[in-house]
């Protein structure tokens, strides 16, 4: 195991009803003036707007509102934020939505303390030093944003999906997860979420690393509960017990706890940037067409892992005269296992064209480092065209 420093200093307040806290909630960290940021409306339709603003008005926190957040959030709205919150005067960031409604609360209390341009924080060209402090409301279990370091914004010009480099402070300061809102998520942003969250610990689980026990059997207990939770919450949206086991679990997969002491991987995730960018499929979708190829094609690197991953994760039996037998067949479980939740599988199911991988791979590179990234295996342009091939 590798050195690491772990900080997570959000607080987190679970389980039906916890958004009544909110107020009170927002005051104690600091808020007098808050900016309720939202997406495209189903907050309005699922009660979760009503309960957070009532409880904003009975601790006397006055709002400004920030809504129309679209998935693969965009810097439009960013800049929209920032200049917002200076006309108000607010002091805090609330985020009420999923992943890209936190990732633009986290940017715009980047930016709004800022002279300069928000997405110089993407770029390294200044460095997260000072933020307005952001609160959550969680109403998809997905993209961990609730209690990750990260936040992934795309500027609108370049169309450039970009996350930020990873800052402790944009950590929420507290983060409400009640799972009775994600009741009302469509059966697709169900299995997109769980997917994403499985990616999340896929990215930390497929390591280098040596002596990692501890990490391994945390990583594979949270896959197996994401696994045995998401059919019955797909089976039945109201299924309460469910929706809980998945939303803990996706806050789990990505704040990190399970992802320290070991050299974490990221490649999959910065192929589906690409996806996603170019397509505007959702996050999950995209990682549920790449991850498997990714997999498949850096298989024959470590084996072992592979084969560990299919008999503690996916229960395959163990092959011990042909372990990769036993690799490939936790991959095929693997891919069942998304298929059953509706999930895409090929580039083409997401309305992607094999045409455009030279331009999405040109387009990583544009990124600063963009090549090679991934550490697992090394991706270069040439594996990242092959895994997108395998992806057809
Ligand atoms: O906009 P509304 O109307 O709210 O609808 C949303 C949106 O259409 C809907 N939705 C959310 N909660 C709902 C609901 N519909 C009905 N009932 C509810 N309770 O779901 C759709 C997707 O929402 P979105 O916020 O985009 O989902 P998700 O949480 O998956 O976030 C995806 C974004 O997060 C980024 C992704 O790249 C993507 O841009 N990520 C952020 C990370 C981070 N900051 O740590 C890490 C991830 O790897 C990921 O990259
Ligand atoms: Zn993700």
């Amino acid at each position: 195991m590798e050195n690491f420093t772990f900080y997570s200093p959000t607080l987190f307040a679970f389980g039906d009803r916890e958004e009544r806290r909110v107020g009170e909630l927002t005051r104690r960290f600091g808020g007098t003036k808050a900016l309720l940021v939202t997406g495209g409306g189903s907050v309005k339709r699922n009660g979760a707007y009503d309960a957070v603003t009532a409880s904003l008005k009975e601790a006397g926190i006055p709002f400004a509102e920030l809504s129309g957040v679209q998935a693969n959030p965009r810097s439009g709205k960013v800049y929209e934020g920032i200049a917002l919150c200076r006309a108000e005067g607010a002091d805090f960031v609330l985020a009420l939505g999923g992943g890209s409604v936190i990732d633009t609360a986290k940017a715009i209390a980047m930016g709004a303390g800022y002279d300069g341009d928000f997405w110089d924080f993407f770029t390294g060209k200044a460095s997260i030093s000072s933020v307005l402090p952001v609160g959550v409301v969680l109403t998809i279990a997905a993209a961990g944003s609730e209690g990750s370091d990260s936040c992934v914004i795309t500027l609108e010009e370049g169309n450039l999906k970009w996350g930020c480099p990873k800052s402790d402070l944009i950590r929420p300061r507290f983060s409400v997860l009640n799972p009775r809102y994600t009741c009302s998520l469509p059966p697709y942003q169900t299995a997109s979420g769980a997917t994403d969250m499985i990616a999340h610990i896929c990215e930390r689980y497929f390591t280098n690393t040596a002596d990692v026990e501890v990490t391994d059997r945390l990583c594979e207990a949270l896959m197996k509960t994401i696994v045995s939770a998401a059919p019955k919450a797909l089976e039945n949206p109201g299924d309460y017990a469910a929706r809980a086991e998945l939303m803990w679990a996706g806050m789990l997969a990505h704040n990190n706890s399970c992802g320290v002491g070991r050299v974490q991987d990221w490649a999959s995730h910065q192929i589906e940037h690409e996806l996603s960018a170019f397509y505007d499929c959702a996050h999950g979708a995209g990682l549920a067409v790449v991850m498997p190829a990714w997999m498949e094609y850096v298989l024959p690197h470590n084996v072992a892992r592979f084969a560990q991953f299919a008999v503690r994760v996916w229960d395959c039996d163990m092959d011990f005269a042909h372990p990769e037998l036993t690799a490939k067949e936790g991959i095929a479980r693997f891919r069942a296992f998304l298929k059953s939740m509706g999930m895409p599988a090929t580039l083409s199911e997401i309305g992607a064209k094999a045409e455009d991988i030279p331009a999405m791979t040109a387009h990583r590179a544009e990124k600063p480092n963009g090549f090679p990234f991934g550490n697992f295996v090394k991706i270069n342009p040439k594996d990242m065209t092959a895994i997108f091939h395998l992806a057809e």
